[in-house]
């Protein structure tokens, strides 16, 4: 089967195209098409995402990015024109989005209909106005071109994205298979979140940040030391050099960072008390004279640790809770080289198989959307209005109850 994959929850567009077969009952993928266009140099002038922002900015890349992947797959379609009554209904989806439909409707009369099975779209979590973009775009394309739509968790699409064992468009390669159940750890912009997962599609939460994500510390770190958005890869830049270089965290007056909740005994995390830990160490540094960049390498280096020393042991006690054997980590924050090799050490140490998506598809994407839609291939819908299915962006969309 050929799923399309949407993406629009935050500040990635993305579009994809992946074709699924079972081969001795194991499903083989093959990546046909993958495009996407970030959002990021225009957050980064404000320092971080905003929704409206993001929203326009999603209206305006969908259809050049749908019509880019269409072209680079070449798949073959049957020749269809977009009727009168079709038309109408589109610009009733898109009423709110009208600069989509603009856009929308001259490509759905010259673009023949392409043999798409399913379209995986993602409804949550994420920024609702960001999301509605990209579901109001998934249902028009569904009404005319008569493809069920199964609404995506952006969660599940991290989880599910470490088992593309090839990230390559050149052949089609069998998925990693895992053995359930098995731990999930999502480290992301809006997420810290540690979940039981005993098959694809069934998930229970152990336990989640109280305050901050990951991510979200990464981010806030990297302000207070004068930092560009997104701070994941400038924090990681920095601590690199000062783990390298082994600089003395005592030579230019870096203390310990605090390590939150590493002994609270349940499974939950907080990064405020972390991140407002540099903001007073940095406010002390600057009184007496404006930080050096060794100062910020090592604050930066310290900080990282923190967060994996937290991260891995925590990780460790989940597993020894629900007795698992794999772990699977997803989520922008698992680009970070250092928080990887300390999990990939861990495992070693533990004997436990890791399951680690490809570095380029550990943030925001829409393989990893569409590959979410294979594991709810049967409870697809057609989501048009006339049928009375509704669907609908949920900015708070859990994984589990
Ligand atoms: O998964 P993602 O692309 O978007 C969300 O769903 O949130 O994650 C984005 C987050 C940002 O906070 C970014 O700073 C962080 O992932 N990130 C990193 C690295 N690359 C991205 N954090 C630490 N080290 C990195 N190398
Ligand atoms: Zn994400």
């Amino acid at each position: 089967m050929i799923i399309l994959g949407i993406e629009t929850s935050c500040d990635e567009s993305a579009v994809s195209l992946l074709q699924i077969e079972e081969r001795n009952s194991l499903p083989h993928v093959h990546i046909l098409g993958n495009e996407l266009i970030s959002q990021i140099d225009i957050h980064a002038q404000y320092g971080g995402v905003f929704p409206m922002m993001a929203k326009r900015e999603h209206a305006k890349n969908l259809v050049p990015l749908l019509d880019r992947l269409l072209k680079k797959t070449n798949l073959s379609g049957d020749e269809q024109k977009l009727s009168p009554e079709n038309r109408d209904k589109i610009l009733t989806i898109l009423q709110r989005e009208p600069e989509l439909a603009a856009a929308l409707i001259p490509f759905l009369e010259k673009t023949p209909r392409p043999k798409i099975d399913l379209i995986s779209v993602t409804s949550g979590p994420g920024l609702e106005p960001a999301l509605w973009v990209g579901l109001s775009f998934a249902q028009a394309l569904s009404l005319v071109w008569d493809i069920p739509i199964h609404a995506a968790n952006h969660m599940e699409g991290h989880i599910v994205s470490a088992t593309l064992q090839d990230a390559s468009f050149t052949s089609s390669v069998a998925l990693r298979t895992i053995q359930f159940p098995a731990l999930a750890l999502l480290i992301s912009g809006g997420h810290t979140e540690l979940i039981h997962v005993s098959n694809f599609g069934s998930y229970k939460l152990l336990g989640q940040t109280r305050d901050d994500a990951v991510g979200e510390a990464f981010d806030k770190v990297a302000r207070i030391l004068g930092l560009p958005y997104p701070g994941g890869p400038e924090i990681s830049k920095l601590a690199k050099i000062a783990r390298d270089a082994n600089l003395d965290k005592e030579k230019y007056s870096i203390p310990k960072l605090p390590r939150p909740m590493i002994h609270s005994g349940d499974l939950d995390f907080s990064f405020a008390g972390l991140k407002t830990a540099v903001l007073y160490l940095v406010q002390e540094l600057k009184k007496t004279a404006p930080l050096t960049q060794e100062q910020k390498q090592v604050i930066a280096c310290e900080f990282e640790d923190a967060v994996t020393e937290v991260l891995t042991t925590k990780t460790s006690e989940a597993l020894d809770e629900i007795g698992a054997a794999e772990l699977i980590i997803g989520g922008g924050v698992i680009a970070n080289t250092h928080i990887r090799n300390a999990f990939e050490k861990l495992c070693v140490e533990r004997n436990i198989l890791l399951h680690l998506p490809h570095k380029e598809l550990t943030t925001d994407n829409a393989l990893m959307i569409a590959l979410a839609g294979y594991f709810h291939k049967d409870s697809a819908k057609m989501y048009h209005a006339e049928l009375g299915e509704k669907i609908i962006a949920q900015g708070n969309l859990r994984i589990s109850q």
